[in-house]
């Protein structure tokens, strides 16, 4: 109690600050703490850490990348000694392996939980940010960093009637910590995306009945999950430093790699073979049967039609199967999921589908939800609607940059940055994954640690240079906005015209296709790099990043960096030597 009295209305004087205790704040202040000997704070609005996971407990939360990949890869003893219990973990294992690297590694002392941060603003005169939390409190640090994750705040749609519901509603990002029973009860849930598409068997087993509104109707693999066997947890534990090198050379950070064969140069019969053999296998590893799935239209036909066909096998009754399979985007354009018996579960006889795009929500009323066609009288709802997600958590902040620039200002047209790290006009601030960056087209801890250790190593390298500034210049920033749309441009991504990645589920949002694709449609010499690994391409990538930092940062200190090159030419060339930083890690 002492300790927050004498802290409320007290500015505390720091070298870095950072937002978020997720897998990226944690390791963020572990680098910068530990290795750099720098004076940090965490500021959580949470109250413990996990992040994703502290927040996501719905019924059948758990990861699709595979639990051996799912994890820090920095520390082989840590990898050795963690041992995970199924081929997905479920959220309760993974809040137990963030919460055994918090005390591993004695973070929790740096960590300020329950504390959200309201407003960051830069002083130009002094070189520091002064950060303002909901509580309060007031900090100033030399480096701002954050890792306030992509997909962190929650989006519940602006219903006419939510008020007067008289029953119970949820969003699956905030979950409450006590559960929810629904037993007996008549529970309606918005959405089929990843969220929705786990949590849909799991309430149906125990809800009286179970309404799914639907209105974009979405692919799915089998998710697969078994027990991991003794032999496998050996095998992950003599193989560490093998896991860590595939993850880092493939393209988006799984540990698998994406077949060099065309669906389109592939006979149909053995198309076929290979899609059964990927299904039966399950999993993300489905959309790495072809290597063109993800940039040629025919192509990626094969596999939509292959998915479809499998839900009308499974969903019995004909206008269900019909409806969950009238899919309008192309495979993996959004955000695939992956499953255990979603088609499965619309053959209960306690399950509805509810066509929501042919006969759309109007209201809700206090018992249920009221589409054109009639009302669904409902206990409780459930919202997996996702989030506003990659530009909503950072706007949230309330940041100011240079001459008092709000960054709602700057990205009013949608985020533009450098490399998904740096905001033009914002000096000394990092953000861990943000939009421009692979991000959410990886297995996220591997692009999170390379961002942690890009942003690590810069701070490194400016005070051994005697650097105090650093932002990205408004030339490079045009010139990456660019390249994030033309990456964009090149793949099938941006034809889901309704997929968060372009922020087109949040009303008003820009239209933006936010992560970085570049990985997706390659150039023929970084796909040779690809296939020769990250690390013998480029042995020295921190390195050769400061390097080539220098053409398109502008650095202020003792020493100055005014390298005028910031051309087409430099990014690219930026792009093909920097294998440290963005270029590697989408797909
Ligand atoms: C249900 C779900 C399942 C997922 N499964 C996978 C998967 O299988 N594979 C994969 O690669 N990725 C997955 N992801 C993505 C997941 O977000 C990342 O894998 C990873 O957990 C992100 O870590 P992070 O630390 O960057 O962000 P988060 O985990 O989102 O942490 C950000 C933290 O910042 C805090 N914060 C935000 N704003 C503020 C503020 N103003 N003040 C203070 N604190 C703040 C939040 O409370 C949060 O704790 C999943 C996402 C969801 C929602
Ligand atoms: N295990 C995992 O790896 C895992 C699990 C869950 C989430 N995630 C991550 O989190 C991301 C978000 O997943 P999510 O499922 O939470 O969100 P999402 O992919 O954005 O899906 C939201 C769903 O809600 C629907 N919806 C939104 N607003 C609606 C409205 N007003 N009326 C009717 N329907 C509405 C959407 O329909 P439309 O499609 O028509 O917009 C969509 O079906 C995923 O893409 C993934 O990156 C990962």
């Amino acid at each position: 109690m002492t300790t927050v009295l004498q802290r409320q209305g007290a500015t505390r004087d720091l070298e870095a600050l950072v937002i978020g205790a997720g897998f990226s704040g944690l390791y963020q202040l572990l680098c910068l703490r530990d290795r750099l000997g720098l004076s940090v704070q965490v500021l959580e609005a949470a109250g413990g850490v996990g992040g994703t996971w502290y927040w996501n407990r719905y019924p059948g939360a758990r990861c699709d990348s595979e639990s051996h990949a799912y994890c820090y890869s920095f520390s082989e003893e840590l990898m050795r000694e963690w041992e995970w219990s199924e081929r997905y973990p479920e959220q309760p294992e993974i809040m137990r392996y963030l919460n055994h690297v918090a005390d591993r590694f004695d973070l929790k002392k740096d960590i300020r939980f329950n504390t959200r941060v309201i407003g960051a603003d830069y002083d130009e005169a002094a070189n520091r940010w002064h950060v303002r939390t909901e509580a309060g409190e007031e900090f100033t640090t030399k480096f701002l960093i954050t890792a306030v994750g992509c997909l962190s705040t929650a989006n519940v749609p602006a219903i006419p009637g939510l008020e007067d519901f008289a029953g119970k509603w949820y969003h699956t990002g905030q979950w409450p910590h006590e559960g929810v029973d629904f037993t007996g009860k008549r529970v309606g849930i918005i959405g089929t995306g990843s969220t929705g598409i786990q949590a849909i068997p799991v309430i149906a087993e125990t809800a009286a009945h179970l309404t799914v509104f639907q209105r974009t109707a979405n692919y799915s693999v089998p998710a697969r999950n078994v027990p991991l066997t003794p032999e496998f947890k050996q095998w992950v534990r003599d193989n560490t430093a093998e896991i860590r090198r595939v993850t880092q050379a493939t393209p988006n950070g799984h540990p698998f790699t994406i077949s060099e064969r065309l669906a389109r140069a592939t006979s149909s019969e053995e198309r076929q073979a290979l899609y059964e053999a990927a299904w039966e296998k399950g999993g993300l590893q489905f959309r790495a049967t072809f290597q063109d799935l993800l940039v040629d239209k025919e192509a990626n036909d094969t596999a939509a039609e292959f998915i479809r066909g499998k839900i009308r096998e499974i969903v019995k009754d004909p206008e269900t199967a019909a409806k969950l399979s009238d899919i309008d985007h192309p495979y993996a354009a959004k955000r695939p999921p992956i499953d255990a018996d979603y088609f499965e579960t619309f053959n209960r006889p306690n399950v509805t589908l509810v066509d929501v795009r042919a006969t759309p929500i109007e209201r809700i009323v206090p018992d249920s939800i009221r589409t054109r066609e009639g009302d669904y009288p409902l206990d409780i709802i459930v919202f997996a609607t996702g989030f506003d997600a990659m530009t909503g958590p950072l706007l949230r902040l309330n940041i100011r940059g240079r001459s008092g620039l709000p960054l709602a200002r700057a990205w009013e047209a949608g985020p533009r940055n450098y490399l998904g790290l740096q905001v033009a006009g914002f000096p000394n601030l990092f953000t861990v994954t943000g939009p421009g960056s692979p991000s959410v087209l990886c297995n996220m801890p591997v692009a999170i640690e390379q961002h942690v250790e890009w942003i690590t190593g810069c701070i490194a390298h400016m005070r051994a240079q005697g650097l105090e500034r650093i932002e990205a210049r408004p030339e490079a920033v045009d010139i990456w906005v660019k390249q994030v749309n033309a990456a964009a441009d090149a793949t099938l991504l941006p034809q889901a015209t309704h997929s968060w990645y372009l922020g087109a589920n949040v009303p008003g949002k820009p239209r933006v296709f936010m992560p970085y694709a570049g990985r997706m449609a390659l150039p023929p010499d970084l796909c040779r790099c690809r296939r020769q690994g990250l690390r013998r391409v480029c042995p020295e990538p921190l390195r050769q990043d400061l390097h080539s930092l220098q053409y398109l940062f502008s650095f202020r200190g003792r020493a100055h960096c005014h390298c005028e090159e910031q051309s087409d030419e430099a990014i690219s060339r930026m792009v093909r030597t920097c294998r440290g930083i963005a270029s590697l890690r989408s797909q």
